[in-house]
């Protein structure tokens, strides 16, 4: 549906001073961070992309232990996975189901230096979480309950569909080990599972960024 030819090229040096400004501990701020993704999806960050600032709060938590293996649940263009690796130097996943979007995370992988195998395309619901020790999940499924500020329009959007998802997010999440991390943004939907501790709130960003810790 894409074809990424009609977008002006991201200079080359401009991935070298992103990947530096992380080296060096200094900020990138969102619009900065979002040019080295093609217009139409920088475009878009506000609504359907995690902000810098909160993905560096959520890395420091799910990456706490630095073996931690990180999964994005419906990762995007990869924004968070890009920006907690360049971080935390951890390993963050990210599993997507539109391929266009898999497609450039995984290209942008490469052009930072980062493994470009991080990026899953599949359906959440179809892959094994538990090889994972940490989650993050930035209401992947709210497509379905609104008409506003799309992705675009190659998923049927389906009422049913948000709840079904949401069902087998609890299941999977209820399955994982004891000490399981969890960070949500903007909630991902539904109520966690029986046998999850929320042990931060943070208020701070527009949506609420809850952490979590299976018990
Ligand atoms: C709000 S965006 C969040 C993107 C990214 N996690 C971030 O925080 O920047 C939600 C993403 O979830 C993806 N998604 C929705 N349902 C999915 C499913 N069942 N399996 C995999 N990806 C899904 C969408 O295509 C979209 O890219």
């Amino acid at each position: 549906m894409y074809n990424l030819k009609i977008f002006p090229a991201v200079p080359e040096d401009h991935f070298k001073t992103i990947k530096d400004k992380f080296a060096n501990g200094k900020i990138v701020s969102d619009s900065e961070f979002d040019s080295i993704y093609p217009k139409h999806l920088s475009e878009i960050s506000k609504y359907q992309w995690s902000p810098v600032e909160v993905i560096l709060e959520a890395a420091i938590f799910l990456a706490e232990d630095r073996n931690a293996k990180i999964l994005d649940v419906g990762s995007g263009c990869g924004k968070f996975c890009h920006v907690g690796a360049l971080f935390r130097k951890s390993e963050f996943y990210g599993v997507e189901e539109r391929f266009h979007l898999y497609e450039e995370a995984s290209r942008i992988s490469k052009k930072l230096g980062l493994n470009s195998n991080l990026f899953l395309h599949a359906n959440m619901k179809d892959i094994d979480w538990s090889p994972y020790d940490s989650f993050y999940l930035f209401n992947p499924f709210y497509e379905h309950i609104t008409n506003k500020n799309s992705i675009d329009e190659t998923i049927p959007k389906k009422v049913s569909q948000f709840f079904a998802y949401i069902e087998i997010v609890k299941r999977k999440l209820f399955s994982l080990k004891s000490g399981t991390k969890v960070a949500t943004y903007n909630s991902f939907g539904g109520k966690m599972p029986f046998g999850y501790k929320r042990v931060k709130l943070d208020k701070r960003f527009e949506s609420e960024l809850e952490f979590w810790v299976k018990e």
